[in-house]
């Protein structure tokens, strides 16, 4: 940790604890920024974990699937308070991922519910401020998208589950559940990078329950989608900046479940496309900076309506001369 940002951690520490212990806490100027910094991804406008919202006020008093979340003058039958005070390796904690609350900020949000929990009508706390995505879909009329599929509601997951999970534990390659109480798994190997290979990601075959995978920057090629071939759950597949061709993609035929692919700086072509144009979810395909054409890319579009075939032309046409943003982060 450097400097500068231990210095701001100390910053906001004090911030936290600076109105004092006499007046109740403000809830616009204590409660607000903390609920909104650790909460919101999880429980507002984007995402409902636990079917739980925190971003209004009714919303937040009603509460979620073990009913209300705030008490007012009960702190200690309040779920919130509950949930954030538990010991980090308690599953239900909250967060739980990422930093815990301070006891300066758990402190706040006791006092500001034994004050009352006040909440001033109307106050709705937006989501986290988030980069404006590099790639957003254009706002023009089109086929509507292609139906989003459904998740079985009974799943078992295949007896060989537990050893694979284990296995890829120990080779650092973590699989975790997309949410609590939720068969349904999502793993992110970019951070592991060129760590991963095909070779280690063949216990994933397993893990059916798989339903989100990011194996972008890694050393995974075509014949690693032979495993990833047995995931017919799969909903979302990031391969950027891996060597998968089209021969790769021919694997992928199976996968009926997709719904978004993204083979960014890959050497796919028009060709491999065409492997595609079975998978009937399919809503989005991110293809610049490979060779397929805006031609190839048409001919996808004709065969599923409403599918989004990014090619970068929208982005080579907005800026000629600087390359987009994502292109910069990702060519380390
Ligand atoms: C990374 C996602 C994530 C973040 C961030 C997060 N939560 Fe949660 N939360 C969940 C999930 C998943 C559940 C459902 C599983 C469970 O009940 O533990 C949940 C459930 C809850 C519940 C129980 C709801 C009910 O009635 O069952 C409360 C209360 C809660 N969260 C409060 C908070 C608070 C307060 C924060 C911020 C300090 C927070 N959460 C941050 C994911 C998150």
């Amino acid at each position: 940790m450097n400097r500068s940002r231990v210095r701001y951690l100390i910053a906001i520490t004090a911030a936290s604890v600076s109105w004092g212990a006499s007046a109740a806490p403000d809830f616009q100027k204590d409660v607000l920024p903390i609920l909104q910094k650790s909460c919101i991804e999880c429980h507002g406008p984007d995402k409902q974990k636990g079917k739980l919202r925190l971003d209004s006020k009714e919303a937040t008093f009603k509460g979620g699937k073990d009913g209300p979340t705030v008490k007012p003058n009960d702190p200690a039958g309040s779920e919130l308070i509950k949930r954030v005070s538990l010991p980090a390796n308690n599953d239900d904690r909250m967060p739980p991922e990422g930093d815990p609350l301070t006891e300066a900020q758990i402190a706040v949000l006791k006092e500001w519910i034994a004050s009352g929990a006040n909440w001033p009508d109307g106050v709705v706390i937006s989501g986290p401020a988030k980069p404006e995505p590099v790639v957003a879909r254009p706002a023009k009329v089109g086929p509507p998208p292609p139906p989003l599929p459904e998740l079985p509601k009974e799943f078992k997951p295949s007896a060989g589950e537990a050893g694979a999970l284990a296995t890829l534990a120990k080779a650092g390659l973590e699989v975790r559940p997309v949410a609590q109480n939720v068969p349904w798994r999502e793993a992110n190997f970019r951070l592991a990078g060129t760590n991963v290979t095909d070779a280690s990601i063949a216990p994933l075959k397993e893990v059916t329950s798989l339903i989100e995978l990011n194996l972008g920057n890694t050393r995974v090629t075509d014949a690693g989608l032979v495993t990833i071939a047995q995931l017919g759950y799969l909903q979302n597949l990031q391969a950027p900046l891996t060597a998968i061709t089209d021969a790769g993609l021919a694997q992928l035929k199976g996968l009926s479940n997709l719904v978004t692919l993204n083979l960014y700086g890959t050497p796919v072509t028009d060709a491999g496309l065409e492997h595609l144009k079975g998978l009937k979810h399919l809503r989005a395909v991110y293809v610049w900076q490979t060779k397929v054409t805006p031609e190839g890319a048409a001919k996808l579009t004709a065969a599923l309506p409403g599918i989004y075939v990014n090619t970068g032309a929208e982005l080579a046409a907005l800026s000629t001369n600087t390359p987009p943003a994502e292109k910069k982060e990702e060519k380390k």
